[in-house]
């Protein structure tokens, strides 16, 4: 295979992923498929790194894969897992770890931000450690593509760190990764507050799009969604933010182009875009719940094809921890 590797993870860390993970992320794993050599997983181990509970995380789990095969990762085309039955990353990990300066894990943002949250006693050596054990995701498949969001970067950095880092010392063992920012990666905004961007741990659920959530409800957010005193539908993000999402949403859902769509709501007004987005919305989740609950519906199935993908992950991933092993004196 000559395609560049890919690999993506996702935690199973909500009930529904939303729409800012779909056209933000999960959109383009799917197109990658036909231009790369993509690995793609549920990442349970990360989850983890805050409290769980053990029902709600298995079922969130598969529930996760259900979505992105409902949403079009095809298991014929890529490796789809679940990453706590690739024993290989927990195993990586802690060898990356010891190649990691405590200072150096220290700086890392994401962390600062989530202790400071939880309170430093509370927060977990494996918050802490996260972003390492997202190198071994990573490195374990050699990976010369990651498919990531600003948000991402400094975690990427240190990945290439550690690569570089462990082929200096000893001896080339991994593929330096990069970063891979998709084209046409959208960034959805909260509908209620169109600064901040959409997330599950949104406080007023109301600017949250789940996609599993009725789609009825969808509607009602779309069409409740916060704009501004105006009336011309025109994209400017900066002055007319909530419009600016609406207009960002619905061109990444329909593929048409946002000057397309100014030009068709000239002489409109706000309440037809949101009226025809909700639509758009329902018509593009509907089939996607369908697809959910046939997969929810046959679990043996859905098993299967994760086994199937975590012995195809594992035959790289064993590949890759065998020479870390020897290289290190194993
Ligand atoms: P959340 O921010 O809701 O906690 P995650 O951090 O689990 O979501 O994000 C999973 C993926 O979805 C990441 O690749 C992230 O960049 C992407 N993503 C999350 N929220 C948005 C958003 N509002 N717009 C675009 N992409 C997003
Ligand atoms: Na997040």
């Amino acid at each position: 295979n000559t395609r560049l590797r890919v690999l993506s993870g996702i935690q199973p860390t909500a009930d529904s992923f939303h729409l800012g993970n779909y056209l933000g992320a999960l959109r383009q794993w799917v197109r990658l498929q036909d231009t790369h050599e993509t690995f793609y997983c549920v990442v349970d181990l990360h989850a983890i790194t805050v409290e769980q509970d053990p029902e709600v995380l298995r079922q969130r789990t598969r529930v996760s894969a259900a979505q992105l095969l409902a949403l079009g990762v095809d298991p014929d085309r890529s490796t789809l897992f679940v990453q706590s039955q690739v024993p290989e990353h927990a195993q990586l990990s802690w060898v990356l770890e010891c190649q990691t300066g405590f200072g150096e894990a220290s700086r890392m943002t994401q962390f600062k931000d989530k202790a400071q949250k939880q309170g430093t006693d509370r927060a977990s050596v494996g918050l802490f450690t996260y972003p390492v054990l997202q190198a071994a995701d990573i490195l374990l498949y050699q990976a010369h593509q990651v498919p990531v969001g600003e948000d991402q970067r400094q975690h990427l950095e240190l990945s290439r760190n550690l690569a570089q880092r462990f082929n200096n010392r000893f001896g080339k063992t991994f593929v330096v990764p990069e970063a891979h920012i998709p084209k046409d990666t959208a960034k959805i905004y909260d509908l209620q507050d169109p600064t901040a961007k959409m997330s599950k741990s949104a406080s007023a659920a109301n600017g949250l799009i789940e996609l599993l959530e009725d789609p009825k409800r969808s509607a009602k957010k779309i069409r409740s969604a916060v704009t501004d005193t105006g009336r011309e539908v025109v994209y400017d993000p900066e002055n007319k933010a909530g419009v600016a999402n609406l207009l960002s949403i619905y061109s990444a859902l329909t593929g048409r182009a946002i000057s397309e769509l100014e030009t068709a709501y000239e002489g409109k007004g706000y309440g037809d875009l949101k009226k025809d987005l909700a639509e758009v919305l329902v018509e593009f989740v509907t089939p996607v719940q369908a697809r959910v609950q046939s997969y929810l519906d046959d679990q043996a199935e859905l098993d299967k094809v994760l086994a199937k993908g975590a012995e195809r992950a594992r035959e790289v991933a064993s590949v890759t921890l065998a020479n870390v092993y020897e290289r290190i004196g194993f």
